[in-house]
């Protein structure tokens, strides 16, 4: 049964109960008496945004008021077939979990979902919609009813919900939705039943409150051919059904994409336009109807004094327009035979005009659910089972509470009834079906307070339904004074009168109040009568018979306008349809998501302790929680319990082979578990404290890691041996693999090399041919190695004649210009570099070499030595001297030794060389000027000495006779003189001797040898003799 898959649950929540944020499941909490310890544990859940815990199955919830990233098809994915207590708690686990019991036992469930108005409970519920539609298998067929199923929930809202004080989308009309699944599991349709719409609401609303949202959505999503056609305004403000709460914008809606939401569901369940069409001409004709005034006429009776509305009302529900309006302003008296019209007063047509709108928008939304029903029908008549989800709106409390409190508030102490019954139950038959003693629980049971409210003849419906009934003025207050009779000692039932003194003063006269399981609300009687009759006179009934609106014509096909009996009072259908519910949910197996509003305001992360406390209170979770732990905190199927925790006793590891209990028994015996921590029942053993279940748990914890490393190690050992096979085989491979290719290169290259051998030494031995196949290859190797040579062994300078490379036969010819080449360019790049002093110098040069050249022996070594500018500074010339000459311009000055002309003394002495003569100058005299035009010859020996003889012409009285002079730099000397004096041709290299005058008319020789030692000196015969050391060549 299910209380078996249930306690196989509890155990394993267990495992993941702790070590998260506080407790999962507060079966575990060990305080679990302590109403502060159980809210410390929800705050601490909540404030890490874990909005869920558990109580055994059931779930707690606590509004968040913001998006949680827990809803997605990954999370969904996590939940699905996983054990309840696997996984942190969920809306999901529990959706899941419902559904695999279903399958497991085939039987029916209901989730029930309660709490507050505003506390989550239209989520919730939507959210498990959403999961079955994801996780059950699926066709395409039924796909189609899913989609149905999904999508009939923004229709139902937009017309069944509405802005409150509490909640921005708070449904005011209750629902129960039945999904059917096939065997196989498969969603394959749906049924709504719907609960007591607030139709009040449809003409008024409370200040910060609107009316139902399609009106809305309508008027401000609707197109503007849509709107035209209705006759409507894309306008709130123009409607005076919709701005009695002045919040027709609101910031948490958007009406505009809730009205296209709307739109398209209304198409993809069945809506033909046909309907859609009837069904929004409702929507808008109340709308009109609601901008209908009424004025007194002369007799004080109701006139209509705008005819444009109430000809649009009459246009949209196709009635006639004359016969509306007389149901507006006046109902029909039957009198005996006749039928009498009797007007209205303003007031009353007034109440006649809201009577209607509610009435058609009330019969209107029933319609709609019946039309959803349809488009969701399951019509094959296979076995099915069902899971039930109840939506039904939450315990509510205004500052004015009225009928609809009333019936809302009743609604939610039928439940909590239909609670404690089925949860006492439940446990109470495991104990007895597990053979434990059972110990009774003390909790509130409200079923006192269901009684006052539902008793026959005594309770609260019965005397107000009595009050509708009597004939008689019957008014708010005579039902209250009734009340006050009927109920005057009933300790959950408070009116002014009846009060204490304290209390009194809390309540006006008015009023009464209803001590309910979840608190004291005060109703206000005013309207109690009427909105319980929902009178709507005969006429105007019967001109809604008449509608051309198909859904306003069904709407009122009822039988009952025909008989003459009174329909019956809301509040009796209301009861019914009640016990109606009970009556089903009773057959189905519950579920439980109780939510909780964590803060008045809807601001996210807010956990108003004393709110919060108040809803744990009255939603009895603590008493719940009493009885889950009553006697055993945990109780877990034998087999479960053992395949579990077996490795912790030697006598159940690795394999128990007998009964599960016997082995249970074993091994809680080994464990140490006390007689009084645990009882065997007959299919389950129970565990009285956590703390008991927590041991065994930890010691399966140190004893899971032990044996898992020790599988570990002898699979890693396993694991690394194969690998180590697997590597080395491997490595043998790819040397094997390597060394062939490594051979296979080598053999390549030497067989490579083999060839390039062969050829250079046919090419070696057929160089000198012409080029051939053998040849080229050699050639062209000798070639690039010749040419590679050359380019690092040129010769660098001009003069080196020697060092260029011999080239190989093939290559005479090109070595040949290149060398020119070669040459050519150092050339180039000497004269480049040379300086306009070196040009100079070289010019002087050239002119020494024609003039000596081949002629003077001394000459080869004087070619390398460098000219001056001058051997004699101006400094060093005498101060004198300088000033007679320096007007000639000095151009050249050297020290020589001048020979007497007789006796040959050498004496040394300046030559100076200027523009137009030269000087032999001793010190500060001047010895001797020579202009050069006398210059007749100047003579010099073909030998290696320094001599130069000056040919003075004897005619000229004035000179001394011919200059014989000594000179270290001889051609340095006479090269300056020839160009400065223009002299070259005059100077003669002789051989042998020369003659010389040594004055006018006496002649001397000077003769020219050589000999071991270079010397000069006046030989016996009168001669001077020169003797030069030999040199080796001219
Ligand atoms: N699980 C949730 N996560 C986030 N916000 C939520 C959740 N449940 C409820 N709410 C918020 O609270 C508001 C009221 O929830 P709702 O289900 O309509 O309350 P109820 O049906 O109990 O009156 C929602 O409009 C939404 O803003
Ligand atoms: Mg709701």
């Amino acid at each position: 049964m299910q209380g078996c898959a249930r306690g196989q649950l509890d155990m394993e929540g267990a495992l993941t109960a702790r070590d998260r944020v506080g407790i999962q499941d507060f079966v575990l909490l060990d305080a679990h008496t302590s109403e502060t310890a159980f809210l410390d544990n929800l705050k601490k859940r909540f404030s890490e945004n874990l909005i869920y815990t558990y109580i055994g199955t059931l779930l707690v919830s606590v509004n968040p008021y913001k998006e949680l990233d827990i809803y997605s098809k990954k999370q969904m994915d996590i939940y699905m077939g996983v054990n309840f207590f696997e996984l942190p708690p969920h809306i999901f686990a529990l959706a899941d979990n419902a559904y695999h019991t279903m399958l497991a036992e085939a039987n029916n469930h209901f989730i029930l979902i309660s709490g507050e108005s505003g506390a989550g409970k239209t989520e919730a519920s939507k959210k498990i919609l959403q999961y079955y539609a994801v996780s059950c298998p699926s066709t395409t067929l039924l796909d189609n009813v899913r989609d149905r199923m999904l999508l009939s929930n923004p229709v139902l809202e937009a017309f069944g919900n509405s802005k409150t004080l509490k909640n921005d989308n708070s449904s005011r009309f209750g629902k129960y939705m039945d999904i059917q699944f096939d065997i196989q599991g498969d969603a394959v349709g749906g049924h709504i039943l719907g609960y007591l719409l607030e139709k009040s609401r449809v003409v008024h609303q409370n200040h910060g409150e609107r009316n139902f949202h399609i009106f809305y959505q309508l008027v401000k999503g609707g197109e503007e051919d849509l709107l035209h056609q209705l006759g409507l305004e894309s306008n709130c403000q123009h409607y005076s059904y919709l701005v009695q709460g002045e919040c027709a914008n609101v910031a948490s809606i958007n009406d505009k994409n809730d009205w296209k939401t709307v739109r398209n569901a209304l198409s993809v369940i069945d809506f033909d336009e046909r309907d859609i069409q009837d069904l929004l001409g409702v929507i808008a004709s109340v709308l009109h109807l609601g901008n209908v005034q009424f004025e007194p006429d002369s007799k004080g009776y109701a006139t209509l004094n705008n005819s444009a509305e109430l000809l649009w009302v009459s246009t949209l529900l196709g009635v006639n327009v004359q016969v509306l309006q007389e149901g507006l302003t006046s109902r029909k008296i039957e009198a005996k035979t006749d039928e009498v019209l009797s007007p209205f007063t303003v007031d009353h047509a007034i109440y006649a005009r809201d009577a209607l709108a509610k009435a058609i928008y009330g019969r209107t939304f029933t319609w709609l659910v019946n039309k959803i029903n349809d488009s969701m029908e399951n019509k094959d008549s296979s076995r099915k089972t069902v899971i039930g989800l109840l939506d039904i709106y939450g315990f509510e409390v205004f500052y004015v509470n009225s009928f609809e409190q009333f019936c809302i508030n009743y609604c939610n102490e039928k439940l909590q009834q239909l609670f404690i019954q089925l949860t006492l139950k439940s446990e109470q038959e495991e104990y007895e079906a597990e053979n434990i003693g059972w110990e009774p629980v003390q909790f509130f049971n409200n079923k006192i307070i269901c009684d006052l409210v539902e008793e026959k003849h005594r309770g609260i419906i019965s005397v107000l339904d009595e009050e509708c009934l009597r004939p008689g003025e019957a008014t708010d207050l005579t039902f209250l004074e009734r009340l006050e009779e009927k109920l005057d000692s009933h300790p959950h039932f408070v009116t002014h009168k009846l009060a204490d003194k304290k209390t009194r003063k809390t309540l006006e006269r008015g009023n009464f109040r209803l001590l309910h399981y979840a608190g004291e609300v005060t109703y206000c009687v005013v309207g109690f009568l009427s909105k319980n009759n929902d009178l709507l006179y005969r006429n105007i009934k019967d001109v809604m018979r008449q509608s051309k609106n198909t859904i306003v014509r069904e709407c009122f096909a009822s039988k009952e306008s025909d008989g003459r009996r009174r329909p019956e009072t809301v509040a009796s259908q209301f009861k019914s349809s009640l016990l109606g519910l009970t009556d089903i949910l009773m057959s189905k197996e519950p579920w439980y998501v109780r939510c909780l509003k964590s803060n008045e305001s809807q601001q996210p992360g807010q956990f108003d302790d004393v709110l919060v406390r108040h809803q744990v209170k009255y939603l009895g979770l603590m008493e719940h929680l009493r009885v889950r732990r009553a006697g055993f905190a945990y109780r877990c199927r034998y087999d479960v319990f053992l395949q579990r925790y077996k490795p912790l006793c030697p006598a159940t590891w690795p394999y128990w082979r007998g009964v599960a209990a016997e082995g249970v028994e074993v091994l809680v015996q080994h464990l140490g578990y006390l007689p009084d921590e645990y009882k065997m029942g007959r299919t389950k053993i129970f565990i009285r404290h956590p703390r008991t279940l927590f041991a065994t748990e930890d010691a399966f914890e140190v004893c899971k890691h032990d044996l898992a490393s020790r599988i570990q190690a002898q699979y890693k050992a396993y694991w690394q041996k194969g690998q180590f096979r697997r590597q080395k085989e491997a490595a043998t491979k790819i040397e094997t693999c390597w060394r062939g290719v490594q051979a296979r290169k080598a053999k390549g290259r030497r067989q490579w090399a083999v060839k390039v051998i062969k050829k250079f030494i046919k090419g070696y031995m057929a160089r000198g041919e012409a080029k051939t196949t053998d040849n080229s290859e050699y050639l062209a190797f000798v070639r690039q190695n010749y040419l590679n040579r050359l380019k690092d062994n040129l010769p660098k300078m001009v003069l080196d004649k020697t060092s260029w490379l011999t080239p190989p036969p093939v290559l005479m010819e090109t070595s040949e210009i290149l060398r020119q080449l070669h040459m050519r360019l150092m050339v180039r790049k000497y004269i480049r570099g040379i300086t306009a002093q070196q040009k100079a110098q070289l010019q002087l040069k050239g002119i020494t070499s024609v003039i000596f050249k081949g002629k003077k022996d001394s000459y080869p070594q004087s070619v390398s030595q460098p000219y001056v500018d001058t051997r004699i500074s101006e400094q060093d010339i005498n101060m004198k001297v300088l000033q007679m000459i320096r007007h000639e311009g000095i151009k050249y000055s050297i020290p020589i030794v001048k020979y007497d002309r007789n006796g040959f003394k050498a004496r040394p002495r300046q030559l100076i060389l200027t523009q137009t003569a030269a000087y032999v100058v001793d010190d500060a005299k001047i010895k001797q000027r020579v202009l050069y035009t006398t210059l007749k010859g100047v003579s010099v020996s073909t030998l290696s000495d320094g001599i130069i003889i000056f040919h003075i012409p004897s005619e000229d009285d004035k000179q001394k006779g011919d200059l014989i002079m000594q000179c270290d730099h001889l051609f340095e000397a006479l090269t300056k003189l020839s160009v400065v004096a223009n002299k070259q041709s005059a100077i003669n290299v002789v051989q042998g001797s020369v003659k010389f005058q040594m004055k006018a008319g006496k002649e001397g020789i000077v003769e020219f040898s050589s000999g071991q030692e270079s010397m000069v000196y006046k030989d016996k015969n009168g001669h001077l003799m020169v003797v030069s050391t030999r040199t080796r060549a001219r």
